[in-house]
């Protein structure tokens, strides 16, 4: 994309963040998902900061306003009534002041706050805002390792596959086995009113999603019970590693800015998490892979969540395997980075998160390959990122082999992601 149509693809982006903007949050996409994402919105955020700073910090605030006292942050926050998603609140019934959902998403809000900080142009009033969400990100960290690691490993587990945000990867396919179906609730899917089917997770997947939050529901959402009741227990290397570089943001952050505790707590936690993230690397597969808490054993399948550790400070040794392993992917399709590996049976190229395209995670993988010295290869990954939304628009995913749109339309993290592209790097 020449530098000519920059204002131009920008304008559009702006308009796709402002279509989707309720004032104090941005819903992802009209119909599909009409209230607050938890990292749709801190990676939002990042977009909106080179407009309005303001409103970008309030996204944050926003969504932190709703974390429970435990210390999590639930991964949808029902701000409003609206029945064209399901499952809304009368599923979840977590009982809280607004209505939440009862689990949480990937840790981008350590992240996106530095980078909003370093961004900011009146330091005075950004490190206000950055102070005050400080102990809350932290809060949540510490959430996370008492809560998901409870033999203190340094790795997390996620209970629940919308956790991960990768919600139908290759990844759950095994795991999900253990997941039985009986018991419930009749109920009519929304999201396939609203996008293709064959673009979306299958019913038995469904099936398996809607069990698991009826289980947690039986258990009163009591977070001290959740994790050992869980059939499910992944330890995903993206997951992971995204948390490791909240945390390594915050301590640094924290920092700057003269909060001494926060930053020590941030950074040994950094620290442990990185060394057990290693103990998920597969020579074999030139990536990191799943780990099932349950059987012990690392998962047999090579999706993009084992190429994210790059966003965290991984051996250079492995940045560069995996910086390979990316290439590999390339060969095979048109469009950069496909969310599984191409030449696996298992990939399809429309479905969701087990083969598309999504700028989100292109932009992560960017982002850790230029830190790892792998300017090239990121500098290609951004054109074809710029390459897909100029032939088919602002879309919350694509087909890597054709560059169709695919899910839901005119997408706003999509949109932020292309603003974070053409302004950041
Ligand atoms: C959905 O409903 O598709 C979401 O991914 C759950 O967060």
């Amino acid at each position: 994309m020449s530098l000519i149509e920059k204002p131009e693809v920008i304008a559009r982006a702006l308009e796709v963040l402002k279509e989707n903007d309720q004032g104090d949050y941005t819903i992802p996409t009209k119909g599909l998902y009409p209230f607050q994402w938890n990292w749709d919105s801190c990676l939002t955020a990042l977009g909106q900061a080179f407009y309005d700073e303001d409103r970008a910090w309030r996204e944050i605030e926003t969504l932190f306003a709703h974390q429970w006292p435990d210390g999590m942050v639930p991964h949808i926050v029902f701000h409003v009534f609206n029945d064209g998603y399901f499952p809304g609140p009368g599923v979840w019934r977590t009982n809280r002041p607004v209505e939440t959902s009862g689990i949480t998403q990937p840790a981008v809000a350590g992240f996106a706050v530095r980078r909003l900080y370093e961004r900011a142009k009146d330091k005075a009033k950004a490190s206000a805002r950055a102070k005050a969400l400080l102990p809350k990100i932290d809060a949540w960290h510490r959430w996370f390792y008492d809560h998901r690691d409870p033999k203190r490993e340094g790795l997390v587990a996620i209970i629940h596959p919308w956790e991960s945000g990768r919600d139908n990867s290759i990844d759950w396919d095994e795991p999900f086995e253990r997941v039985p179906t009986d018991g419930i609730d009749p109920y009519e899917r929304r999201d396939t009113q609203h996008a293709d089917p064959s673009e979306r997770p299958t019913k038995a997947q469904y099936d398996r999603y809607l069990w698991l939050v009826q289980h947690f529901r039986s258990l009163n959402w009591d977070n001290a019970k959740l994790h050992d009741a869980s059939p499910f227990q992944v330890v995903d290397p993206g997951f992971n590693g995204i948390l490791v570089r909240a945390c390594a943001d915050i301590a640094s952050l924290a920092e700057t800015l003269g909060e001494h505790e926060i930053a020590e707590a941030n950074r040994s936690r950094a620290e442990k998490g990185q060394k057990a993230l290693e103990t998920l690397w597969s020579e074999a597969h030139g990536q990191y892979l799943c780990r099932d808490r349950i059987t012990g054993k690392l998962i047999d399948s090579a999706s993009i969540g084992g190429l994210m550790p790059v966003f965290a400070k991984i051996p250079a040794d492995h940045a560069r395997k995996i910086a390979a392993t990316i290439r590999r992917h390339m060969a095979a399709t048109r469009f950069s980075v496909p969310s599984h590996d191409p030449s696996k049976p298992r990939f399809d190229q429309r479905r969701y998160w087990r083969g598309p395209v999504w700028l989100i995670v292109n932009f992560m993988l960017m982002d850790g390959l230029i830190a790892a010295g792998e300017p090239e290869l990121a500098a290609t990954i951004k054109d074809s990122s710029l390459k897909l939304i100029r032939e088919s628009g602002f879309a919350e995913y694509y087909d890597p082999l054709t560059g169709d749109p695919l899910g839901g339309a005119r997408f706003t993290w999509t949109a932020a992601m292309v603003i974070e592209f053409m302004e950041e790097y």
